[in-house]
């Protein structure tokens, strides 16, 4: 009998690129907030959801398991990323197992969320174990080109907004259909928020920055924050007072917020060692008819204009590197992932991250956020010939004069006169 699966399950296995290839072919179908609420309240069906989900979710794995597969052979090669594929493969063939089921029998709608949370915790290390392929990969064949590092980063990128995407639509689906509502929370759906309150989720994020800060400088800058509502129409309404509310997932803004806090109050103390007073980390949230943005101010000093857009790459940090094993004490900074990944989450929903720096002063870090739910739609990688080019680009020659270290010597060009 263990013989007869052990074959079954090769044969399926043998059978996976095909599917991938099957199922790459289609594009992935972004959702609003507006669908994913509407879907999770008024027209919460179970059914609809799962045979949605056992087409998307293959569409989306398989999409970005085509993109793993143009990255170097030496990358693909270490075991790190071996293990991260077998996870794809195996998630992937959990769920085809369902496209000829019948949605309409309530086990099946059971064993599928039995299957989406077992995914769903197959995949929690996929980002530290990409960023250890990687670093196995630099270690092992030392740095590399401009183009291989410009790859990677454009992959990166879009291989942990399709993850961010996956495990959306796998929370949505269990959260909504478990059968239990969240009496705390009556405006939550799944882990969306209709009526997320901004300023309290700022808070939140500053009060978990200032605790961690503390453990290890013994201090943290104070948090001043203000708010305009630029969209209450009531008269005589004070607009610094009227709260702000969006749909958004508070989990996600959360996150975003907790890392930008981290930089600023690190920046913000090394760079007042000597001193004895720290300035005030200043927020700004604004919310007008078509943005909501949040600017989060600090006087750590900031970082030259040259490199602003480094401090996006995943392999660029100034903390020392924290031991990725040490469970007791999360790490203040060191993995270099805060800012990149940040800026996934704000533009999953069509938002923006933006850091601004004045060198010898402070740095501005501006989140937009899309103020409707109709706006903010999904923003999905899709595996298509475009996508295949940006990997086939080569080092061309750059069209702006390149210049040169030496001086030039003028005396050359009188005489040639
Ligand atoms: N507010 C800031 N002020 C000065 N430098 C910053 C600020 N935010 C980020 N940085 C720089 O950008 C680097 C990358 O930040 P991040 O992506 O959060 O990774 P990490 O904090 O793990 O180093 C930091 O190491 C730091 O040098
Ligand atoms: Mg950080």
């Amino acid at each position: 009998m263990r013989f007869v699966r052990s074959l079954m399950k090769a044969a399926a296995l043998a059978n996976v690129p095909k599917h991938v290839d099957h199922f790459s072919k289609f594009s992935p179908s972004p959702l609003s907030m507006k669908q994913f609420l509407d879907f999770g309240s008024t027209n919460a069906c179970e059914r609809t959801s799962f045979v949605f989900l056992r087409q998307e979710l293959p569409v989306r794995l398989s999409n970005i398991m085509k993109e793993i597969n143009v990255l170097p052979d030496r990358l693909l090669a270490t075991p790190s990323v071996q293990l991260l594929q077998s996870w794809y493969i195996q998630s992937l063939m959990e769920i085809l197992e369902f496209l000829d089921k019948n949605p309409d029998d309530n086990r099946v709608l059971e064993m599928f969320v039995e299957v989406l949370v077992a995914i769903r915790n197959r995949h929690n290390d996929v980002v530290p174990t990409m960023a250890q392929g990687i670093i196995e990969y630099k270690d092992t064949f030392g740095p590399q080109d401009a183009v291989t590092n410009h790859n990677i980063q454009y992959f990166l990128d879009r291989f942990y907004t399709s993850r961010i995407s996956i495990r959306m639509l796998i929370n949505q689906h269990t959260l909504v259909f478990n059968g239990n509502t969240n009496p705390a929370h009556p405006n939550t759906i799944g882990c969306i928020d209709s009526m997320c309150d901004v300023t309290e989720v700022v808070r939140d994020a500053y009060e978990s920055a200032k605790l961690l800060c503390e453990q290890y400088y013994l201090g943290a800058p104070e948090l001043e924050l203000r708010q305009m509502n630029g969209e209450t129409h009531m008269k005589h309404c004070d607009k610094t007072h009227t709260p702000i509310h969006i749909s958004y997932i508070p989990s996600h803004l959360y996150h975003i917020l907790f890392e930008l806090f981290k930089n600023a109050m690190r920046a913000t103390i090394e760079n007042h060692e000597a001193s004895r007073t720290l300035p005030p980390i200043k927020v700004m949230v604004a919310l007008g008819g078509e943005d909501l943005s949040i600017k989060m101010s600090d006087r750590g000093g900031g970082v030259p204009l040259r490199k602003t857009e480094r401090l996006f790459s995943y392999m660029y940090s100034t903390a020392p590197r924290p031991s990725i094993g040490d469970k007791h004490r999360a790490p203040l900074a060191g993995f270099g992932y805060g800012l990149p990944i940040s800026r996934l989450y704000t533009r999953y929903f069509q938002g923006e991250l933006q850091l601004y720096s004045i060198e010898g002063y402070g740095t501005d870090a501006v989140i937009h956020l899309k103020a409707l739910s109709t706006d903010s739609v999904e923003r999905l990688p899709v595996f298509n010939k475009t996508a295949l080019r940006h990997y086939k680009l080569s080092l061309e020659a750059d069209d702006w004069c390149v210049p040169s270290k030496e001086p030039l010597d003028l005396a050359v060009y009188r005489t040639a006169k």
